[in-house]
């Protein structure tokens, strides 16, 4: 080795550099790039944006769906690793992607029957999920290529995304004009802000479908991850995943999540909601006071050493550990996608809310504001 290869090898183990990748490394500047990524089926341009802080994070994220397709982030040891499950292009998001960090929407999570009633007058949706709609219809958000705007804010890199959804698209009423802006803080944020507006009532469960794997994509089922779920209740459901309406207390439960628990650790018991899931796949009742930005869960991978923390205006949290992951995927780095792969923790108002006046409302009128925020935070133990 040269002297001066030697000299830079030295310096990379003083600043915590082995094993990196470059996108990893100790930037002296917050940035946000962008780059070509490739062609929809139907000929249109999708590009990828790339955020950087100075803290060793990045992410990356293409227009279409607006999704999240890598999130690096050092390691307790500053070896970093990607921890978001996803595709090397835009034709497998395209054809085989089940939500792989992708914008949800107009309506996240099931719609019971693909139907609801709205000041009196029945709405239809598309079936896509056995007998129920879910996330959004055929061509939900996750399918659409959004307007994006790259842009350097005083909370850091950002990329603003914009869209607007057609009245009676998918069968929901009313125009809806949506902005994203997804931000990387200086304190390893992912930051997602939503607003939205309408022409006619409507309703409206936005939210983001990132699979994460602390100890790096692709590497290994999410089992031994220690979750804490702050939330004392969760909405049990049916054969089909819809909400019964009750709000069961967790205690004395394998969805007691109050204190950190390995995902594993209570996955097989005999117990009909897990059954039901396949696993969890149930939305958590997040204890809050009014839509002030709260702890929603905190995920450690014991291993690594990454530490998770999810923040939220919302009033649910859907934990999903990847049940429907069954080793036909292969993502980046030819890594395949087994049972479990990764986990979800999708922000948002209760599944099938439409249809359950208990639940906190999703209807949003014109003349108001849809507005909420979530923050997936990184760090280490
Ligand atoms: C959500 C649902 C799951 C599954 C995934 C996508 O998390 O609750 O049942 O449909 O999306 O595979």
């Amino acid at each position: 080795m040269s002297a001066k290869l030697l000299g830079f090898a030295a310096l990379a183990v003083a600043v915590g550099l082995t094993g990196c990748a470059t996108p990893c490394m100790q930037h002296k500047e917050c940035t946000v790039t962008t780059a070509y990524y490739g062609k929809t089926k139907d000929g249109v341009a999708v590009n990828i944006h790339t955020l950087q802080n100075k803290h060793g994070m990045a992410f990356e994220v293409i227009d279409y769906g607006a999704t999240i397709t890598a999130i690096r982030v050092p390691d307790a040891k500053g070896n970093c690793g990607d921890v978001a499950l996803g595709f090397t292009n835009l034709a497998d998001y395209e054809t085989k992607s089940p939500y792989f960090g992708c914008a949800v929407g107009r309506y996240g999570n099931r719609i019971a029957k693909g139907k609801f009633t709205l000041n009196g007058q029945a709405y239809t949706l598309a079936t896509n999920n056995g007998p129920n709609a879910l996330h959004g219809g055929l061509k939900g958000f996750d399918k659409a290529v959004w307007k994006a705007q790259a842009s350097k804010t005083a909370a850091g890199p950002a990329v603003i995304f914009t869209h607007v959804s057609k009245d009676g698209e998918e069968g929901y009423p009313g125009t809806l004009t949506m902005k994203m802006v997804y931000t990387l803080t200086d304190a390893n944020e992912i930051k997602l802000d939503y607003t939205a507006t309408t022409d006619k009532d409507t309703v409206v469960n936005l939210t983001n479908h990132s699979y994460f794997n602390l100890a790096g994509q692709g590497n290994g089922d999410i089992l031994g991850h220690l979750m804490l779920l702050n939330a004392e209740h969760f909405t049990p459901v049916d054969s089909t995943l819809i909400p019964t309406g009750e709000l069961r207390p967790v205690k004395g439960t394998p969805f007691d999540f109050t204190k950190p628990v390995a995902i594993g650790a209570r996955i097989g018991q005999a117990d009909e909601q897990l059954k039901f899931g396949g696993g969890y796949d149930h939305n958590w009742v997040l204890e809050r006071e009014n839509g002030e930005l709260c702890l929603a869960a905190r995920v450690t991978e014991p291993t690594s050493g990454r530490v998770m923390e999810v923040f939220t205006t919302e009033p649910g949290v859907q934990f999903y550990c990847g049940n429907f992951l069954d080793g036909t995927l292969t993502g980046k780095e030819g890594k395949i996608y087994k049972h479990r792969y990764g986990f979800c923790l999708e922000t948002q108002h209760y599944p099938d809310s439409p249809n359950h006046p208990n639940f906190p409302p999703t209807t949003l009128k014109p003349g108001q504001t849809y507005r909420t925020t979530t923050v997936y935070k990184f760090s280490t133990k």
